[in-house]
C-alpha cells in the first residue's frame, strides 16, 4: 500500500499553554500552504507582532496574515459565531482578504449564549474547586458535543433544523439555569431569531474541511496544524481536572482536523524558557516570591484573552520529558529566552522528590503532583541581551550553554530560538 507523504507538521504547546506558539505559527505559515486550528475555542489567544502592530487572534489561524496561506478552523474547534465574525472583521480592517482563504468545518460545534452563562454560573458556584475557566462557554459546548446534543456549524445553514435543536436544548438548559442556579432564563424566541440570521453570513466559509484538507495533501500541499493551550492542559494527558476540555496534544491534531496520523511527519514542541500556569492546579516549580514576580513582570505574563495574571516558575524538565513523549516531539522551539536576560542565576528542575524518594516520571494526577518537591540545577545566567542575535553563534556563551543543557537533558534538538516578541527576533539552527 502506498504511504501518504508526511507533509503535515504539528505545533504543540509542551507546558500549560501561553508558550508563545502564535509567533512561531505566524512565522512558519509563510512556509506552509495551509494552516489549521484543531481544538479549543476563543479561550486561546495567539498574539502576533508585525509591522509595529499587535494583533490577538482567538479562532482564526495566525496564517491569515500571510496572503498565500489557506486557513482552516477544524472540526475539533468550538466556535462562537459572534466572536468569529468579529475576528473576521478585525482581520479585514487590517487590509487582508478572508473570503476564499478561510474555511470552517461544517462539523465544528457552536458555543451558544447558554454555554457561556452556564460556564460562569458553574464556575462561580465552585468556591475553592474552581478550574479557572475563561467563562467563554467552551467546556459546556464540549459537554454537549460528547452528550451528542451539540449544535454544529452545518446547522446554521439549515434554519428549520437549527430552530428545532435550539428549542429543545434551551428548554433543558433553562431548567438548569432557573432551578439549579436561580438565575434568569434565556429567551428562546430571541435566540432563535438571532441565530437564524447567521446562515448567509457564514455560508461562504463553511465546507467539509476533512475532504478539503485531504485533497490539498493529495495535491502535495503542506499543512501546519496549530494547537492551542498545551500538553499539560490536555483533557486526557494533562493535570486533570485542572485542564481544558479538548486535546491540544499531537493526537488531537489528527482527530480535530481529519488528517490521518500518517500524514504527520514532524511535531514541533514549543517550550517557554520558564513555566507559567493560569488558574488552579498543581505547579511544582511555581515561585511565590520576588523571582516569580520578576519573571511575570518581564515576561508580561497576563492572559491575552482574560488579562488574568499567570503563575510563574522555573523550567520543569520532568514535565517537559513527559510532554515530549506524549506528543512525539521531533524538534523544540524555545521561546521567551529574553525574559531570562537579567537573571544572574537560572534554575532548571531536573527531577522531583516525593516522600524522600527521587521521581523522574511526571505524575499527572493533581494529588501526587501537588506533593512533589522540585530539585533544581542552577545554571549561570548571561546577564545581557541576545536581542540582536540571528544565529546560534551570536548568542552569549551562557545562553548557548543553557540551550545545550536542555538538548542533552531532553534529547531533542532546539531548532528555533525566540529572543524577543518581534518576527525578526529569532534564531534558527
Ligand atoms: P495559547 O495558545 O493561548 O496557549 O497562546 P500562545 O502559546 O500562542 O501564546 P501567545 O502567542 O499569546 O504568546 C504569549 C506572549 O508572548 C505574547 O504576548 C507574545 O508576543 C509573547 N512572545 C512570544 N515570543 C516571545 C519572546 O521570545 N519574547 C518575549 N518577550 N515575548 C514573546
Amino acid at each position: 500500500m502506498q504511504q501518504p507523504s508526511a507533509s503535515a507538521t504539528v505545533i504543540v504547546g509542551t507546558q500549560f499553554g501561553d508558550e508563545g506558539k502564535g509567533k512561531l505559527v505566524d512565522f512558519l505559515s509563510s512556509k506552509f500552504d495551509v494552516v489549521v486550528r484543531y481544538q479549543g475555542g476563543a479561550n486561546a489567544g495567539h498574539t502576533i507582532c508585525f509591522d509595529n502592530k499587535t494583533v490577538v487572534l482567538h479562532l482564526i489561524p495566525s496564517g491569515i496574515f500571510n496572503e498565500g496561506c489557506t486557513c482552516v478552523i477544524g472540526n475539533g474547534v468550538v466556535i462562537d459565531p459572534n466572536a468569529l465574525l468579529d475576528e473576521i472583521r478585525q482581520v479585514e480592517e487590517l487590509g487582508y482578504d478572508v473570503k476564499g482563504r478561510l474555511f470552517i468545518s461544517h462539523n465544528a460545534h457552536l458555543i451558544m449564549p447558554y454555554h457561556k452563562l452556564l460556564d460562569s454560573l458553574h464556575e462561580s458556584a465552585q468556591n475553592k474547586k474552581k478550574i479557572g475557566t475563561t467563562g467563554r462557554g467552551i467546556g459546556p459546548s464540549y459537554e454537549d458535543k460528547f452528550a451528542r446534543k451539540g449544535i454544529r456549524v452545518v446547522d446554521l445553514l439549515h434554519p428549520e433544523i437549527l430552530e428545532e435543536k435550539l428549542r429543545s436544548n434551551l428548554e433543558a438548559k433553562n431548567k438548569l439555569i432557573r432551578n439549579i442556579y436561580g438565575s434568569e432564563e434565556i429567551d428562546i424566541d430571541t435566540m432563535v431569531r438571532q441565530y437564524s440570521e447567521f446562515d448567509e453570513i457564514i455560508n461562504p466559509y463553511v465546507t467539509n474541511t476533512q475532504l478539503l484538507l485531504h485533497k490539498m495533501l493529495r495535491k502535495g500541499k503542506t499543512v501546519l496544524l496549530e494547537g492551542a493551550q498545551g500538553c499539560l492542559l490536555d483533557v486526557d494527558h494533562g493535570t486533570y481536572p485542572y485542564v481544558t476540555s479538548s486535546n491540544p496534544t499531537a493526537g488531537g491534531a489528527s482527530t480535530g482536523s481529519g488528517i490521518a496520523p500518517n500524514y504527520i511527519g514532524n511535531v514541533i514542541g514549543v517550550v517557554k524558557a520558564y513555566m507559567t500556569r493560569v488558574g488552579n492546579g498543581a505547579f511544582p516549580t511555581e515561585l511565590n516570591d520576588e523571582t516569580g514576580e520578576k519573571l511575570g513582570t518581564i515576561g508580561n505574563e497576563f492572559g491575552a484573552t482574560t488579562g488574568r495574571k499567570r503563575r510563574c516558575g522555573w523550567l520543569d524538565l520532568v514535565a517537559l520529558r513527559y510532554s515530549l513523549i506524549v506528543n512525539g516531539v521531533t524538534e523544540i522551539a524555545l521561546t521567551k529566552l529574553d525574559v531570562l536576560d537579567s537573571f544572574s542565576e537560572i534554575c532548571v528542575c531536573t527531577y522531583y522528590t516525593l516522600d524522600g524518594k527521587k521521581i523522574t516520571d511526571f505524575p499527572t494526577d493533581d494529588q501526587t503532583l501537588s506533593r512533589v518537591t522540585p530539585v533544581y540545577k542552577p545554571l549561570k545566567g548571561w546577564n545581557a541581551s541576545n536581542a540582536a542575535a540571528r544565529s546560534f553563534d551570536d548568542l552569549h556563551t551562557e545562553t548557548k550553554a543553557f540551550i545545550s543543557f536542555l538538548e542533552e537533558e531532553l534529547d531533542v534538538p532546539v531548532t528555533f530560538i525566540s529572543v524577543g516578541p518581534g518576527r525578526d527576533e529569532t534564531v534558527f539552527r
